[in-house]
């Protein structure tokens, strides 16, 4: 449904994408992992078009073009159909969770109040969130605001939410919680593609996980053979560095 090939993406000289080919199905939970500075986030903005790639064709669902001749009014539709979690919560400080979570249904969508307090409280619900309806983000802890956040996303009905390390700015005590409500998301079918360091997470909810390298997709699979059996060196490299650090 959503996918992106030879996607290309430099910052000045520093070419940072190198022609990136990426497919998600619908129904499908996908992880993304890789070192730090490999071009996970890149990637995941160019999808969502906070960043504009330099080259690459862009499907999403009937839509298939040149990344480059898509028209703003297109960015636009496709963005609505799509939810965005980040590493930083992002949530309006002024405003309480359940505001949060309406915002976009009433700025962007223009749907009554009623209306978008009813989805959003359902969403907050799903996430474990509803007795902190009216609280502020400065009144929840990491944890707390990043399932609101998670809800907000949902409340728009996305056909795909793309998350970048949701957990990777949480007390380690916390990342369980927000885990939890994702494999639950991935249960109920919805499409997820997910950058991550989790590693036991991403095996069990992931369908397939792909490993980057220096702005290239280094290999990509089932996630459990991608795990107990990946077939590049710097796939086992990169597995045998981040578990050592887990166990420390
Ligand atoms: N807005 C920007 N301007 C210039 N360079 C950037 C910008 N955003 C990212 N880069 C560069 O692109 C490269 C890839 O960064 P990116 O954030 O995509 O990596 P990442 O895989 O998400 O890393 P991490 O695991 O640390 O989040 C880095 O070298 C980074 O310095
Ligand atoms: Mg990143």
């Amino acid at each position: 449904m959503l996918g992106v090939k030879n996607l290309h993406k430099s910052f000045g000289s520093n070419e940072v994408l190198k022609g990136i080919d990426f497919n998600v199905e619908n129904g499908e939970v996908i992880a993304i992992i890789g070192s730090s500075g490999s071009g996970k986030t890149t990637l995941l903005r160019c999808m969502a078009f906070l960043e504009q790639a330099d080259d690459g064709i862009y499907t999403f669902d009937e839509l298939n073009k040149d990344i480059r001749t898509i028209t703003r009014k297109e960015i636009k539709e496709l963005r609505m159909k799509m939810g965005f979690v980040f590493q930083s919560f992002n949530l309006f400080r002024n405003k309480t969770a359940i505001q949060n979570v309406m915002e976009g249904l009433v700025v962007a969508r223009k749907m009554n109040s009623e209306e978008a307090r009813k989805i959003s409280l359902a969403m907050l619900e799903k996430v474990g969130m509803a007795d902190r309806i009216d609280y502020y983000p400065d009144q929840l802890s990491g944890g707390q605001q990043q399932r609101v956040a998670i809800a907000r996303a949902l409340a728009t009905n996305p056909e795909v939410i793309l998350f970048d390390e949701p957990t990777s700015a949480l007390d380690p005590e916390l990342t369980g919680e927000v885990l939890d409500v994702m494999v639950k998301l991935a249960k109920e079918g919805i499409t997820m593609v997910i950058v991550t360091h989790e590693m036991e997470f991403a095996r069990n909810v992931a369908d397939r996980i792909i490993f980057m390298e220096d702005g290239v997709v280094v290999e990509e699979g089932p996630a459990d053979e991608i795990l107990s059996n990946p077939k590049k060196e710097a796939t086992k490299r990169f597995l045998r560095r981040i578990l050592r650090n887990e166990e420390e």
